[in-house]
C-alpha cells in the first residue's frame, strides 16, 4: 500500500497520545495527509465497544475481552486505516495489535500467540510499518496518572504486578521484531522523544 502506518505502544500514562499528536502535527506541517487514529474507540462502533469493555462493572471473560478488542480493530482497520493507507496517507495511531498481545497476553489466561493470530485475522494481516514503544517504569506511570479508577480496577482484578507483566511483554515483542519496533525511554522530555520519533519516520517519507 502506498501509505505509511505508524503505531505508538506503551503502558498507560507513557505519553502515546502526546507523541502521536506531535508527530501528526509535524507531518502535516510538511504537507503530508495524516490520519490520527486510536484504538480502542476509533470509530462509532468502536466507541460502543470501548464502552462495553472498559466501563462495564464486573468481570469480562478473557476470551470475550480479547474478541471485543479484536472486533473494534477489525472495523477500524476496514473502515479507517486501510482506506487511508490505500490513498497514500500516513496513519499515526495510538495503540494497535501489540496492545492486545501485551495486555490480554499479560492476563495469564490467554496465549499471546493466539491473541496475535486473532488480531491479525481481524485486521486481515495488516502490520504497522513502524512501531514506537514508549517504555516506562510502571511506578513512574502510576505517578503520572495519579492512579485513575480504571487502572485500579484492573490492578485489583489482575494482581499488583499486571503493569510490570505488560511492560515485559512489550519489551519481548520489541526484541522479537527489531526492524519494526523502536524502543524509546518514555521518561525523556516530550520534545526529545518527538525528535527521536521524527528522526525515524522522516527518512521513510522521502
Ligand atoms: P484508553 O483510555 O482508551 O486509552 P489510553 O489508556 O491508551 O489513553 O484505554 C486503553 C486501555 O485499553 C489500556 O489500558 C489498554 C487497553 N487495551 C487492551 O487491553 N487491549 C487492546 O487491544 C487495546 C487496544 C487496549
Amino acid at each position: 500500500m502506498p501509505g505509511l502506518f505508524i503505531t505508538f505502544e506503551g503502558g498507560d500514562g507513557s505519553g502515546k497520545s502526546t507523541q502521536s499528536a506531535l508527530l501528526a502535527e509535524r507531518l502535516r506541517g510538511l504537507g503530508h495527509e495524516v490520519v490520527l487514529a486510536r484504538e480502542p474507540g476509533g470509530t462509532e462502533l468502536g466507541v460502543e465497544i470501548r464502552h462495553l469493555v472498559q466501563h462495564r462493572r464486573g468481570h469480562v471473560a478473557p476470551r470475550a475481552e480479547a474478541l471485543l478488542y479484536a472486533a473494534d480493530r477489525a472495523h477500524h482497520v476496514a473502515t479507517v486505516v486501510r482506506p487511508a493507507l490505500e490513498r497514500g496517507a500516513v496513519v499515526v495511531q495510538d495503540r494497535y495489535l501489540d496492545s492486545s498481545i501485551a495486555y490480554q497476553g499479560a492476563g495469564r489466561e490467554l496465549d499471546p500467540e493466539e491473541v496475535r493470530d486473532l488480531s491479525l485475522w481481524a485486521a486481515e494481516g495488516l502490520l504497522p510499518d513502524v512501531t514506537f514503544l514508549l517504555d516506562l517504569d510502571p511506578a513512574a506511570s502510576r505517578e503520572r496518572l495519579g492512579a485513575t479508577e480504571r487502572v485500579y480496577d484492573r490492578l485489583e482484578e489482575e494482581g499488583g504486578d499486571f503493569p510490570t507483566r505488560v511492560r515485559e511483554k512489550y519489551l519481548g515483542l520489541a526484541a522479537a521484531e527489531p526492524e519494526r519496533f523502536t524502543v524509546l525511554d518514555a521518561a525523556l522530555p516530550a520534545e526529545a522523544l518527538a525528535d527521536a520519533v521524527a528522526a525515524r519516520v522522516l527518512p521513510l517519507l522521502g
